[in-house]
């Protein structure tokens, strides 16, 4: 079963203290008590018959650079990267996967036999599958509105972009960190050429009317802001926006139902939360490090029973 979110955390110092045998793996982040991914990593390493230790390892970003100094001397197989450290680890492997250049950051490092660290992003591919799984469509066939342009927003813009989507509409706050995005996804498609990309994309502003407007020609909306996290948080959308004919994800898990999926799930739209792609960008580390397909039920089963106990 999933481990409770409460057990120890390591830090940096304390590594030493971890018992001897098995593969060394472990998730980065700051604050990283809640996170739910030793819970699955685990499930999957055991499902495989792989004796491997997954551990939570807090570390300020100030201390990234000593972190990465010490896994290596520790002789950890790879880790995972959560907030904040996606971007920062970028610098700190020595050389990436086509993903991680793509997305512009870091969520898994796999020690390579020379010793050698090489940095992978599996955030977009996590989200293609959650969306197939959750709603059996492909993200290339479908309009989509992208509600942020943080770090979690950019790599999904980024992703979408590549699936070559047949719409891309980015919606944030601040409408320049929009304009900056869509930059980016120019220059992306210089070398990943989207015939008509020109007209595909569309930054609009944060305005309810104008989003509304939008809608209409939407088939898949997503949260990638952190409103919604807080339970004090008001809606993101007025409900009335929210059609019956939009497929809803939100990147939010905990709540599970954030307002937005609440409000969507009874105007009729069929919905969907972050778990999904938690699992996926999840097992597709797994199958990095292991070189194996990732056993995603077993690995589903654990997440979801830490979830619920989270
Ligand atoms: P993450 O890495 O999770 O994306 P982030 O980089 O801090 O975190 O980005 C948070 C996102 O939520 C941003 O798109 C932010 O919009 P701004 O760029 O305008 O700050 C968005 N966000 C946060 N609070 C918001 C609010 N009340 N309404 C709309 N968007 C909000």
């Amino acid at each position: 079963m999933g481990e409770s979110h409460d057990e120890r955390v390591y830090e940096i110092k304390e590594l030493g203290e971890l018992p001897d045998g098995g593969g060394r793996y472990g998730v980065l982040g700051w604050p990283v008590s809640h996170s739910l991914s030793p819970a699955f990593q685990r499930a999957g390493f055991a499902a495989l018959g792989i004796a491997a230790q997954y551990v939570k390892i807090a570390v300020p970003p100030e201390g990234l650079a000593e972190a990465v100094a010490v896994l290596k001397e520790r002789q950890f197989s790879g880790w995972n990267c959560t907030l904040p450290h996606k971007v920062a680890m970028y610098d700190l492997v020595d050389e990436r996967a086509p993903s991680a250049e793509r997305l512009g950051g870091v969520n898994t490092v796999a020690r390579k036999e020379d010793g050698r660290l090489c940095g992978f992003n599996t955030d977009g591919e996590g989200w293609l599958v959650a969306i197939r799984e959750s709603f059996q469509v492909e993200v290339r066939d479908l309009r989509v509105m992208i509600l942020g342009a943080g770090g979690a927003g950019r790599g999904l813009a980024v992703q979408a972009a590549l699936e070559k989507c047949r719409r891309l509409v980015l919606v944030n706050r601040t409408i320049e960190k929009a304009r900056e995005l869509h930059e980016h996804l120019r220059t992306l498609l210089r070398t990943e050429p989207w015939e008509g990309s020109d007209q595909r994309i569309e930054i609009i502003p944060w305005d309810e009317d104008r989003i509304g407007q939008e809608l209409g020609g939407i088939d898949l909306l997503v949260n990638a802001t952190s409103v919604g996290l807080r339970p004090a948080d008001s809606p993101l959308l007025p409900a009335s926006l929210l059609l019956p004919s939009l497929l809803v994800y939100d990147t939010i898990y905990r709540p599970a139902r954030t307002r937005l999926l609440q409000d969507a799930a009874k105007a009729g739209a069929r919905v969907a939360n972050g778990l999904g792609m938690l699992l996926h960008q999840g097992a597709a580390s797994l199958s990095i490090w292991t070189g194996r397909e990732a056993p995603t039920d077993a690995m589903r089963t654990a997440l979801n029973s830490a979830a619920a106990l989270s």
